[in-house]
């Protein structure tokens, strides 16, 4: 079987933590409302670190720990939803710095499942193109720039920081299931600037069905988001698992999307895998949207929860609404 390895992983977190009880300084939530309907407890923000800078530390440690040249770097491929730019992408900007002279560079917006989306791009791209001999996936979030601090139900939620990973062909086992579905577009989103030029008149003005937001802000249904959420995962990694006819209680760890811990547990409750498996740091780092999962393999490699040769899945879901889960070894 055609798969992957990781060589190497490297993260980055902001200086700047705020607390829950950080939060009920400037809205109306408390502690207590936090921990128990999301299992977050502080989280890291970005203090004036713009979102490249996140992604090529990560980068930089990422590369360091797979022991590889940068010039051997075939493909970046950057997962940010809260880029600095319009353009040019986070992937061009981080490889010019990075030296990755060698490299291509792609940006996927596929929010909280971009991690998923990209490895397995990644994977695609070594299977099919022999001169690319390493890919280099990176995962930076400034999630708190587009957040609105004047809403409670989104503001406490999302965290910033970064995490990159670098990957190279193996014959190991993989499996991977992705998918989407945009007709939940309008329950998870955040706006960028309306059109606007010299000449126009309105006249071609087409309104969208999203609800009105403030701004360039995350918006949030949370409970259709949550609802879609609780079936997403559990699905992705059921159906990931079934192409390969592989056991989902054979997995060592997972890594889902930190989203809200009730999410997880309920979803572990309808896989009948256990809680222990999951690799939970939430309550850390609340939500960075497609760093997420980066930055919680980041620590588990570290801490040694992870080790070489451990059957791994990975589950993301987020704004599109998009979903992932793909199943490796590590
Ligand atoms: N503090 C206190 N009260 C609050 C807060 C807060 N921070 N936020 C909301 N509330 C209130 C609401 O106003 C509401 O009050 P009301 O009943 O008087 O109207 C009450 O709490 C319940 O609100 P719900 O939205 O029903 O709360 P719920 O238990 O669903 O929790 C949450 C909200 C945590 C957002 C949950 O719905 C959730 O986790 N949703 C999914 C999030 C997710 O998975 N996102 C995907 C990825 S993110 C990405 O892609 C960038």
């Amino acid at each position: 079987m055609q798969g992957i390895k990781i060589l190497g992983t490297g993260g980055y977190l902001p200086k700047k933590k705020i607390t829950n009880e950080d939060f009920a300084k400037i809205v109306d939530t408390s502690d207590e409302w936090i921990r128990t309907r999301t299992g977050m407890v502080e989280r890291y923000v970005s203090d004036g670190e713009p979102t490249w800078y996140m992604g090529l530390m990560a980068a930089r440690e990422a590369v360091k720990a797979a022991g590889i040249s940068v010039e051997d770097i075939g493909v970046i491929i950057d997962t940010s939803v809260s880029p600095d730019y319009y353009t040019p992408s986070m992937s061009c900007v981080i490889q010019g710095k990075l030296g990755a002279v060698n490299a291509m560079t792609i940006d996927v917006n596929c929010a909280c499942a971009g991690c998923v989306y990209a490895i397995d791009m990644a994977k695609r791209y070594l299977q099919t193109d022999e001169n690319i001999k390493y890919a280099l996936v990176i995962a930076n979030e400034n999630l708190t720039k587009i957040t609105d601090y004047s809403d409670r139900s989104t503001c406490v939620l999302f965290g910033d920081g970064a995490a990159a990973m670098v990957i190279e062909r193996s014959e190991s086992m993989y499996s991977s299931f992705l998918g989407a579905d945009g007709t939940g577009a309008k329950y998870l989103f955040a706006r960028s600037i309306p059109p606007a030029n010299a000449f126009m008149s309105g006249e071609g003005k087409v309104d969208d069905e999203f609800p009105e937001s403030n701004q360039h802000y995350l918006y949030q249904d949370g409970r259709e988001v949550y609802k879609f959420a609780t079936k997403a995962l559990p699905n992705a990694l059921t159906k990931a698992a079934e192409k390969i006819d592989f056991d989902l209680n054979e997995l060592d760890v997972i890594i889902p999307h930190q989203a809200n811990v009730r999410i997880i547990e309920t979803a572990a409750k309808n896989l009948g895998v256990s809680m222990d498996k999951f690799v939970i740091n939430l309550d850390k780092h609340a939500n960075t949207s497609s760093a997420s999962i980066p930055i919680a393999l980041d620590e588990a490699v570290r801490s040694g929860r992870i080790k070489k040769g451990d059957k791994v899945g990975f589950v993301g879901f987020g704004a599109g609404l998009t979903f992932g889960a793909i199943i490796f070894e590590y």
